[in-house]
């Protein structure tokens, strides 16, 4: 008979590519990935689905800010968000745009079916409406008449609009979550639902009228709207799967997690499960809301410049040493402040001190007492202690993953790290080796310390892919880990005797004090330098200081704008030709509201002359003009007396 395949589904949020991705994103799809890497490694075929959400008002604005149109903004911008996970060995198996004609299709026939059915209505609405955060508020939900989410300023619209029947499915919802303990974890936040609906639940406004935001999915019953952004980005869940009536049949739904950040979860566990409810399918098995990461107790945000950027981390410290800082130093589900200097540490204590040297000890020791081989175990029957406690670490790791406790789970894993360097330490190979009776004793230690390693390697792997495999490369053990499985873990003597090692490069060098202060002296949060916050962060609008090597990584140089023309349907960018003296630049500059093109012809500049290339409106601009915004003019740096071109600027 065949047996049927274990299926498992996750989910993190769709990314609004509003802007470029950072540590608060990472977190989620990391969290994520690790889950996916552990029920493949338990033997479970896997769906695990990121993706970008790529329409509503934001999106809209952070195109028409760059003088460009929202469908050339998503292109190049859902890209840095597949460019980051692969830097983060994020083994996602489809990545979802809410752009892409599959998605889009599924959403059009979700409204059509719930129009037909009128479970859809239109009517006129009054209301108040924050456009950052999208959505419609009541009188009564209003905190100081502000947005009662972001706290920003909101404003009253009447409009005709349709609405989806949601508040008929207020009561079954309750049931749901009451009779499901684990439909919403943590259990604070099931709380915070359950009061959220205590109050009588509303229909969901659905649209928006093309007049006033033109960038969405049309509604197939009325060319007037399109589609509100909520509805239509939800529904990427299941139409990563296809058409509706393939979906139950893919064995991937309901979704076993949804990992999301606190601030949605009311759309997921309100909007989403009633939208599913009146599409005929069951709501996902667990919705769970992970806490967020503050700068030194800020929220991140590009305006305030705070944001921690994902692939510096990676730069500085490897992807491995991140995975596992994200998620040891703060339990899932609470709020954590970044902090380098804790990163710092937990590299320097856990992966360079206990993994790291437990490697390099063992490596060595396999390399001198037993001429680089696996030694053969005179019996397996020994320690039984170490056994028994890798053996319950084992069960105690599996038990945690339910709840999704990745730090207890990497805590657990820790203690068996210590458990093998004790075992090392009470059987001191060094002094067995000076007896004949002693050598025998010290293969069986040797095997048993190899074999504890290669068990650690595989927990670990979820974490730690890269390092894991280095470390089953180091034991010289050629099967991959995903193919060795948790299942190989059940039962001791994993690694074969005879094998070679192949000792290799430290796994987590130290980061020596000297180093960890100037990388600590070169970031700006005072967190890290435990000073008080400096005064000029107060100043709003003054940055934080920066070395004078980091000001120096900028190359400005003194150029002649030679050409200068207007770009068809833009506004704002102006096409220039600047020579810089080696070379002639081609620069896309958001410039045209201030500047006429025969104005600019023979001017001199300052041009940013190593920033990375990048497209607007199709063009290429290799440069960035220095220039001062005056309340909306744009004034262009320049000089009185004019330098000749490509000098540089200091
Ligand atoms: N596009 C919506 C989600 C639609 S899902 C159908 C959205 N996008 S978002 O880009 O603004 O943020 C999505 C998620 O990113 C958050 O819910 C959270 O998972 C993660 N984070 C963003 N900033 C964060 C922190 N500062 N800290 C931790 N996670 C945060 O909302």
């Amino acid at each position: 008979m065949k047996i049927p395949e274990k299926k498992f589904s996750i989910t993190t949020p769709i990314y609004y590519v509003n802007d470029v991705p950072h540590i608060g994103h990472a977190y989620t799809t990391i969290a994520a990935d690790v889950i996916a890497r552990y029920k493949r490694l338990s033997g479970y075929k896997v769906f695990f689905l990121t993706g970008t959400d790529e329409h509503g008002q934001k999106v809209l604005q952070a195109a028409r800010d760059l003088g460009i149109e929202p469908q050339e903004h998503v292109d190049q911008l859902h890209n840095r968000f597949k460019e980051l996970w692969t830097r983060l060995n994020i083994s996602n198996d489809d990545f979802i745009r809410t752009t892409e004609k599959r998605h889009q299709t599924l959403v059009s026939d979700i409204l059509q079916q719930l129009y037909d059915r009128k479970e859809i209505y239109k009517d006129s609405y009054e209301g108040w409406y924050c456009t950052p955060d999208e959505r419609f508020w009541t009188e009564k939900d209003l905190v100081n008449g502000n947005c009662p989410e972001c706290k920003r300023k909101v404003e009253k619209i009447q409009e005709h609009n349709y609405f989806f029947k949601m508040g008929q499915y207020q009561d079954w919802l309750k049931k749901h979550i009451k009779s499901n303990d684990k439909f919403i974890q943590p259990t604070s936040r099931r709380n915070e639902v359950l009061g959220f609906l205590e109050k009588p639940l509303g229909d969901l406004c659905i649209s928006r009228p093309k007049e006033r935001l033109p960038w969405g999915i049309p509604l197939p019953f009325d060319e007037g709207y399109v589609t509100y952004v909520w509805f239509d980005a939800l529904i990427n869940y299941i139409s990563a799967h296809g058409p509706l009536e393939k979906i139950g049949s893919t064995g991937f739904w309901p979704v076993n997690h949804h990992l999301l950040g606190k601030d949605i979860l009311t759309t997921h566990a309100v909007y989403w499960s009633t939208m599913l409810k009146a599409i005929g399918f069951d709501p996902a098995l667990n919705l769970f809301a992970h806490g967020w990461w503050t700068i030194n107790g800020h929220k991140m945000s590009k305006s305030v410049g705070n944001t921690v950027e994902p692939n510096l981390l990676v730069d500085q410290f490897g992807v491995d040493a991140i995975r596992y800082f994200l998620l040891r130093e703060v339990p899932f589900g609470l709020d954590g402040d970044f902090s380098h200097k804790a990163l710092i540490g937990r590299i320097n204590s856990d992966l360079a001190n206990n993994l790291g040297n437990l490697l390099n000890r063992t490596m060595s020791m396999i390399k001198r007492y037993h001429d680089q081989m696996i030694p053969e175990p005179k019996s397996l029957d020994e320690d039984t202690d170490l056994k028994n406690e890798f053996q319950m670490g084992i069960e105690a790791v599996e038990k945690l993953y339910d709840e999704l406790a990745y730090s207890k789970i990497l805590e657990r894993i820790w203690l068996l790290v210590d458990a093998t360097n004790k075992y090392i330490d009470t059987n001191s190979p060094w002094n067995l080796m000076k007896s004949e009776s002693g050598k025998q004793r010290l293969a069986t230690v040797m095997y048993n310390t190899a074999e504890c390693i290669r068990s650690i390697s595989i927990l670990i792997y979820p974490f730690m892919p890269k390092s894991a495999e280095t470390i089953m490369e180091q034991l010289g053990i050629e099967n991959s880990i995903e193919e060795q499985g948790l299942e190989s873990l059940k039962t001791w003597g994993g690694i074969k005797s005879g094998g070679e090692i192949q000792p290799g490069l430290q796994l987590f060098p130290r980061i020596a004090d000297e180093d960890a202060e100037k990388i600590l002296n070169s970031i700006e949060s005072p967190n890290d330098k435990d000073q008080k916050p400096s005064s000029h962060t107060e100043i709003e609008g003054i940055c934080d200081q920066v070395l004078i090597d980091d000001f120096m990584k900028i190359d400005l140089r003194t150029g002649k704008i030679i050409e200068a023309e207007k770009i068809k349907k833009s506004k704002k960018l102006l096409k220039l030709k600047v020579d810089i003296g080696a070379e002639v630049r081609q620069v896309v500059a958001g410039i045209a509201e201030c500047y006429e093109p025969d104005q600019l012809i023979n001017r001199t500049i300052i041009l940013v002359s190593n920033l990375k290339p990048v497209k607007l409106m199709g063009i290429e601009s290799q440069g960035m003009l220095l220039a001062a915004n005056n309340n909306g003019q744009v004034v262009l740096a320049g000089f009185d007396p004019k330098p000749s071109q490509g000098i540089r600027v200091r």
